[in-house]
C-alpha cells in the first residue's frame, strides 16, 4: 500500500551525494508544501491538507480524476489561487505569507508552462520566448522588447534546444500546437527558475506529440536541474516521463511513489474501480516510437535524448 511521502526520501537518497558531513548539512528541500488547504469562495473544498516535499531536482507526475484538485495545487503554488491556509515554501521561503511585491519576485522563480500555450499570436517566436526575461529588464526596455544580448544568446539556444531552430522570426500563430507547446517550453525556461509547474502540457496535443512533449520537459528538468510539477491527465505518460507519481483523489494525496508502484491497486485508489488493462494494452499499443519500460522516468528520458535536440520533432 504506498503510503504519501513513503519514497520521496528513499529516491531522494539515492540521488543525493550522501557522504559524512555533506549528508548532515543537507539543504532545506527544494519544494515543501505544508497542510495546504483550499476552499473557493463557492463553499468546495478543492485542497484538503496537502502536504509533500521535492528535494532534489525531478518529475513529479500529478494525476488524478477531474476536478481532483490538481490544477487548484499547481496554482497555490504560485499564488494565481489564493490557498486558504498552509505553506508553500520555495527553498526555506514561504510563498503565502509573501506581500505582493515580494510575490512578484518570487514569481520569476518559477517557470510555467500551459495547455493552452498562452503564446502571444501576433508576436514573434522569439518575442515569446524573450517574454520569459520581462520579469527581469526594466519596464521601457521591455516594452520596446530591448533585451540584453545574453538573453538574445540564450533565447537561441533554447529555441535550437527545444527544436525550433530557424523558427524565431516566424508569428506564433503560424505555428502548429507542438511547436506551440515548445515556445512555451523556451519561455518558462528564459526565466532561469528554480521550479517549473506545468498543466497539461499536452491536453491539446496528439499522442506522438505529447510524447515528444513530455520527453522534452522531462530531459530539460534533468539537463538544468529544474524540479518539474507535471499535471496530466494520461497515465501512460505520467509512468513512462515522471519519475515519481502523485495521485490526487479529492484534493488529498492518496498515493506518492515511484511509477513502477503505480499498479491496478493504486490506480483504483486514485481513480475508483476500472478495468486497468485496459490501459496497459493502450499503453503497448501506441507504438511508432521504441516504447519504454513504465517507471524508467531519467533512463527513459536519456534514452530517447537527441531526438528533440536534433530538432526531428519539431513538425509536431
Ligand atoms: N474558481 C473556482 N471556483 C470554484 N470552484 C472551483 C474553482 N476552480 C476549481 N474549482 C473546483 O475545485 C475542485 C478542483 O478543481 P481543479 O480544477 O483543481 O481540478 P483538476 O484536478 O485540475 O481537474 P481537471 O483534471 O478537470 O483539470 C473542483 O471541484 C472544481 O469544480
Ligand atoms: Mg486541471
Amino acid at each position: 500500500m504506498p503510503v504519501a511521502g513513503s519514497t520521496a526520501g528513499a529516491v531522494a537518497s539515492a540521488a543525493a551525494p550522501s557522504t559524512g558531513d555533506a549528508a548532515m548539512a543537507r539543504p532545506a528541500p527544494l519544494l515543501r508544501i505544508e497542510s495546504l488547504e483550499k476552499t473557493y469562495p463557492t463553499g468546495q473544498r478543492a485542497l484538503a491538507g496537502v502536504t509533500f516535499k521535492i528535494d532534489h531536482p525531478q518529475v513529479v507526475a500529478i494525476i488524478g480524476s477531474s476536478g481532483a484538485g490538481k490544477s487548484t495545487l499547481i496554482r497555490c503554488i504560485n499564488r494565481l489561487v489564493e490557498p486558504s491556509a498552509g505553506r508553500v515554501l520555495l527553498g526555506g521561503e514561504d510563498l503565502v505569507a509573501l506581500d505582493r511585491k515580494g510575490l512578484r519576485a518570487a514569481r520569476r522563480r518559477i517557470g510555467m508552462i500551459f495547455q493552452e500555450f498562452n503564446l502571444v499570436e501576433r508576436l514573434t517566436v522569439m518575442q515569446n520566448v524573450l517574454a520569459g526575461r520581462l520579469g527581469y529588464v526594466g519596464l521601457m526596455a521591455s516594452l520596446r522588447y530591448r533585451f540584453p544580448p545574453q538573453d538574445i544568446r540564450a533565447a537561441f539556444e533554447l529555441l535550437d534546444r527545444v527544436g525550433l531552430d530557424g523558427y524565431h522570426d516566424q508569428r506564433a500563430d503560424a505555428l502548429s500546437g507542438g511547436q506551440r507547446q515548445r515556445v512555451g517550453i523556451a519561455r518558462a525556461l528564459m526565466q532561469r527558475p528554480e521550479l517549473l509547474l506545468v498543466d497539461e502540457p499536452t491536453a491539446s496535443l496528439d499522442p506522438k506529440t505529447s510524447r515528444q512533449i513530455m520527453r522534452l520537459i522531462g530531459e530539460l528538468a534533468t539537463e538544468r536541474a529544474t524540479p518539474a510539477l507535471v499535471n496530466i491527465h494520461d497515465v501512460a505518460l505520467a509512468k513512462s516521463f515522471a519519475d515519481r507519481i502523485v495521485g490526487l483523489k479529492d484534493g488529498a494525496i492518496v498515493f506518492d511513489d515511484t511509477p513502477d508502484a503505480l499498479d491496478d491497486e493504486a490506480l483504483t485508489l486514485i481513480y475508483g474501480a476500472e478495468d486497468w488493462n485496459l490501459l496497459d494494452a493502450a499503453d503497448e499499443g501506441e507504438g511508432d516510437e521504441p516504447s519504454e519500460p513504465p517507471g524508467a522516468g531519467a533512463a527513459a528520458r536519456a534514452a530517447g535524448r537527441g531526438a528533440a535536440a536534433r530538432g526531428e520533432s519539431a513538425r509536431g
